[in-house]
């Protein structure tokens, strides 16, 4: 069943009454522009078809009431003004985070279809999908993208303790179907670039689950931050190459630094690219983006790069793969022409074997949109 339908059945099993309606948020892959959202810059993702359902309806008290039917009907139950962050972060953590501060009387069933741990932003689409459900359960117009997108983020900062960039929760909120969404991360501008017929985008999971890595991801940033501290400027954005071969910084951070920097500008050509309908372009700058990653912002792990190998190599110079996400793990994007995703996927059964054992899975995501699909 679809995670709209569990949400709604779910909703009728664990209330006894029907929902007052239903909304869903998208999860999302990025195509390029990795670990550049915090430094002011652009990106690139794209949402998917798996994504957060929320049935949501009145509750005759003050408090929210809430059930997760992924994680076994878990519940939870809380008066919004008087929450606050405590223990590790799990769905409550986000759910509250969402919720804290306004007026309660509601009640939500969560279903979702984002694979865990897989980088694709789960969490960015239940934050969205709830603080959705919670606006129109009090009677409330939905919130314009910008916002929800904005309260997700500082949901995800303040309540699980990561100090992400505010691409996935843009993502996910203003994406649109077999669109690409480029994001300018400093004004949160946005242009949606369409994938053009005949292309089809691949998400495959690696079989390496991430986690523990908000420490890692904070590191990063707070070098990100160190090198900007070091050029006098407020962000990275403000730097080009040439500056950057000028400067005196300490050897991993300028290595940090020269990732962000030629990953905005790869960022541009992917989007001509897109444009362009070039997908040997696009493919190069895939390729270069995911070297980039792996050897400058070292935040790939080899079973990542040996299943980018793989595609890159099936795929051939029309298209090209890459890690996606924060890394350590999670999964791999390639973009091809929609007539070889079979040729290729047979080559990654040949040639891939996740490390913790598991079938290989991976979606596709086509310019209409509609016909994208998971594949176990
Ligand atoms: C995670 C964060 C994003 C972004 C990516 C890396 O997904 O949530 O804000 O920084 O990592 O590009």
């Amino acid at each position: 069943m679809d995670p709209f339908a569990r949400a709604h059945a779910g909703f009728c099993a664990a209330f006894g009454t029907e929902p007052v309606g239903t909304v869903f948020a998208p999860g999302r892959v990025n195509l390029i522009g990795e670990h550049v959202d915090y430094n002011d810059g652009l990106v690139l993702p794209m949402p998917l078809a798996v994504g957060t359902a929320v049935a949501y309806g009145p509750a005759d008290n003050a408090a929210v009431e809430v059930v997760a039917l992924d994680f076994d009907q878990a519940r939870d139950r809380f008066v919004p003004h008087a929450v606050a962050p405590h223990g590790p972060a799990d769905w409550r953590s986000y759910v509250r985070g969402m919720a804290c501060g306004a007026p309660g009387g509601v009640r939500l069933a969560i279903a979702g279809s984002i694979p865990r741990g897989s980088g694709l932003s789960s969490s960015a689409s239940l934050c969205v999908a709830v603080g959705r459900a919670l606006a129109l359960a009090r009677g409330e117009a939905e919130p314009a993208p910008r916002a929800i997108a904005l309260a997700a983020q500082r949901a995800e900062h303040e309540w699980a303790g990561v100090r992400c960039g505010i691409m996935d929760q843009m993502a996910v909120a203003a994406g649109q179907d077999g669109h690409a969404l480029l994001i300018d991360c400093r004004t949160l501008d946005t242009r949606q670039v369409p994938l053009p017929q005949g292309w089809a985008v691949l998400v495959v999971q690696s079989g390496v689950v991430r986690g523990l890595v908000d420490g890692h991801y904070n590191a990063r940033r707070a070098d990100c931050e160190a090198a900007a501290q070091a050029l006098g400027v407020v962000s990275l954005r403000d730097v080009d190459a040439a500056r950057l071969a000028t400067a005196r910084l300490d050897p991993q951070i300028a290595r940090s630094a020269a990732h962000v920097v030629s990953e905005i500008a790869r960022v541009e050509t992917a989007v001509a690219a897109l444009e362009g309908g070039d997908l040997a372009a696009l493919g190069a700058v895939l390729r270069a983006s995911h070297a980039s990653l792996r050897d400058l912002f070292e935040v790939s792990v080899p079973p990542v790069d040996r299943l980018v190998d793989v595609l890159n190599a099936a795929i051939g110079k029309q298209g090209g793969a890459r890690m996606t996400g924060g890394g350590f793990g999670g999964a791999v994007v390639a973009v091809m022409a929609a007539t070889e995703v079979e040729r290729v996927r047979s080559a990654l059964e040949a040639n891939y074997q996740p490390p913790d054992g598991s079938a290989l899975s991976s979606m596709i995501e086509r310019a209409s949109g509609t016909a994208a699909g998971m594949h176990a």
